[in-house]
């Protein structure tokens, strides 16, 4: 029996990385949260350092922007200097979490095996996964791009039950297209992204489809609208073009154009009704 197709929301990400103290964190959202009444239908994640959290959960309250920590560690708590838990987290209000980024896989040694663990914790604790799987360029040029998306999504998974997997977000983010103002193309990013949903759908076919895969890695505004056109892709992780209010709403106007029906978005370079993408 065919298995019916649940429609995908948008996602948009900010992921401010090592930016932004308490007041710039309040600054920006002071100007963000002005004009995004064009963005319905596109769900929207500000991402901030750890001790800008509160500020960002307090300002979001009234609006539908989402915000999410950059890393958490996989126990409850423990003696583990320096880290954070999931329930810290959701005590503050925080919606969500990026996990295995590239730049904490690279430089601070996250492996598969700490995601294992990691990804059902924030699923356990109702926080937003937005697990980041990516190739380096030295992976892509030996074409073992698919054997490293497939060791990443099977064993960063692993643990997380077949019903609860549409739950995760996946930010596909070559490591060579990360902060080098080099993304990827359009075709690039919807193949790497087709792949990641059949070994996904081969696990289940209904999550498979349900669960959304956003690209990032040097989106910025003038190339946002093409690199979020294909269907496939459904929505972006945003690093140093999320930084300026004014940049990273152009984005997340491109994702909600991009997310809307042809009917909708014809003749609207701005997003206008943007719906569910299916
Ligand atoms: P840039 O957008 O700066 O390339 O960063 C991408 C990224 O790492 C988002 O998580």
């Amino acid at each position: 029996m065919p298995v019916q197709m649940p429609a995908r929301t948008a996602v948009v990400a900010a992921n401010w990385k090592m930016h932004k103290t308490v007041g710039e964190t309040a600054a920006f959202l002071d100007r963000f949260l002005g004009g995004i009444e064009q963005l319905e239908g596109v769900e929207l994640f500000i991402c901030p350092p750890f001790p800008s959290l509160p500020a960002a959960v307090e300002r979001c309250r009234r609006s539908r922007v989402l915000v999410a920590a950059q890393n958490m560690h996989a126990e409850p708590q423990g003696a583990f200097t320096g880290e954070v838990s999931a329930p810290m987290l959701t005590e503050l209000g925080v919606d969500g979490v990026i996990l295995g980024h590239s730049e904490r896989r690279a430089m601070f040694a996250e492996r598969d095996e700490d995601l294992a663990h990691k990804v059902p914790a924030a699923l356990g604790a109702a926080l937003t996964p937005i697990l980041c799987i990516g190739e380096t360029e030295s992976e892509r040029d030996a074409d073992q791009t698919q054997a490293v998306l497939a060791r990443q999504i099977s064993t960063d998974l692993a643990e997380v039950a077949d019903e609860r997997l549409s739950e995760v977000v996946i930010a596909y983010e070559p490591v060579w297209a990360i902060g080098t103002g080099r993304n990827a193309t359009p075709e690039q990013a919807a193949e790497a992204i087709a792949f990641i949903r059949s070994q996904l759908a081969a696990r289940d076919e209904r999550a498979g489809e349900a669960i959304r895969i956003i690209y990032g890695g040097s989106v910025k505004p003038g190339n946002a609208a093409e690199l979020l056109s294909p269907e496939t892709i459904d929505g972006a992780l945003v690093g140093g073009a999320s930084l300026q209010p004014g940049d990273f709403k152009e984005i997340a106007l491109a994702a909600a154009d991009s997310s809307a029906s042809p009917a909708e978005s014809s003749g609207s370079g701005a997003g206008g009704a943007a719906g569910s993408r299916s």
